[in-house]
């Protein structure tokens, strides 16, 4: 197996090169600007913008991989609302043009989605549940997994994931238990959404199924997430119990006063089961993480 990584300098990206390393996997990190993740040598790193279709098709045909995980994305939710011909370039266009080459080369392809592809209305979801995407961001997700299956002789897996949360170096984004708890350490005021469900899952957890798929050649849509589904209150209720920080100063808020460009699925989490039975996927708790962080 030869991985070829895009987005490494992401959050999933870092722990991927890191499981890769760990596990001795032959790979190739790539991302847009300098490698950020310290442990990724600098020998199998390359410069490389998954919008650029001359230079993936040369990447590719010189480190010809067996596999591609294509973590890269613009994954500001809100971003997206506000620049949506960015975020067809990033997160459709590109999927097209990596998908087109990994067809060519008879390589395979997983791309990673999200939970967004739903509405909602009905979690916890199963692989083959119908998506409804309600912001630009979910629409792009869906086109992108709409292309991957469409492609003719394509090998493709689809990983959907929630909420990522973990630890890495100089990422362009926070996320949701790393700021919780560092706006809990401050003990300033905090008001969070209790009508939002989510599963967050530990990146580590994510990272391992990535490669699990393609080590088990499995293809197909996997929904991968944390144990438990929550309100985004409940977690940061959980992210205080285990530090030992106050609540007092955060107070619940309801989604519609919040004036979000995007709008988000209220109820989502997934169902485990194709995880558990294919991949042997099980995801720590919360509190295993903390222990972790
Ligand atoms: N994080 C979540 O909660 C979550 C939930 C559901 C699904 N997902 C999906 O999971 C995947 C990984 O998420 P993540 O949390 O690791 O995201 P992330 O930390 O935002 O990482 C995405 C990476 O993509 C890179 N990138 C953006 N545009 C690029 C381009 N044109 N060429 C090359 N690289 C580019 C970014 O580079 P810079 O760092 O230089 O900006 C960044 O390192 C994404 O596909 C996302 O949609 C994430």
């Amino acid at each position: 197996m030869k991985l070829l990584i895009t987005g490494s300098n992401g959050l999933l990206g870092q722990k991927i090169v890191d499981l890769c390393l760990a596990k001795q996997i032959e790979f190739l990190a790539t991302s847009s600007g300098a490698n950020r993740n310290s442990k990724c040598p600098e020998q199998v790193y390359e410069v490389l913008d998954i919008t650029d279709e001359e230079h993936i098709q040369t990447v590719l045909g010189q480190y010809q991989p067996t596999h591609v995980i294509h973590t890269a994305a613009m994954t500001n939710v809100d971003q997206c609302e506000l620049h949506p011909e960015a975020c067809d370039l990033v997160n459709r266009q590109a999927v097209l043009m990596l998908a087109k080459c990994c067809q060519k080369q008879g390589i395979h392809f997983q791309l990673l989605s999200t939970d967004f592809v739903f509405d909602g209305l009905a979690g916890p979801y199963a692989e083959t549940d119908q998506p409804n995407p309600l912001s630009v961001y979910a629409r792009s997700k869906v086109e992108g997994e709409n292309i991957v299956r469409q492609l003719e002789g394509l090998s493709y897996s689809i990983v959907r994931t929630i909420i990522v949360y973990g630890r890495g170096e100089q990422l362009s984004r926070s996320n949701l238990i790393i700021w919780a708890k560092e706006a809990l350490e401050k003990g300033e005021p905090l008001q969070i959404v209790d009508d939002q469900f989510r599963a967050p899952t530990w990146v580590n957890d994510l990272a391992w199924a990535c490669v699990r798929i393609c080590e088990l050649g499995q293809t197909g849509v996997f929904h991968i997430a944390g144990p438990e589904t929550l309100s985004i209150y409940q977690i940061v209720e959980r992210v205080a119990a285990y530090y030992q920080l106050s609540m007092l100063p955060v107070s619940k808020l309801s989604s519609s006063t919040l004036k979000q460009p995007a709008k988000r699925p209220p109820h989502t989490g997934f169902i485990l089961d194709k995880a558990r039975e294919v991949l042997g996927y099980e995801p720590h708790t919360l509190e295993q993480t903390f222990a972790l962080l």
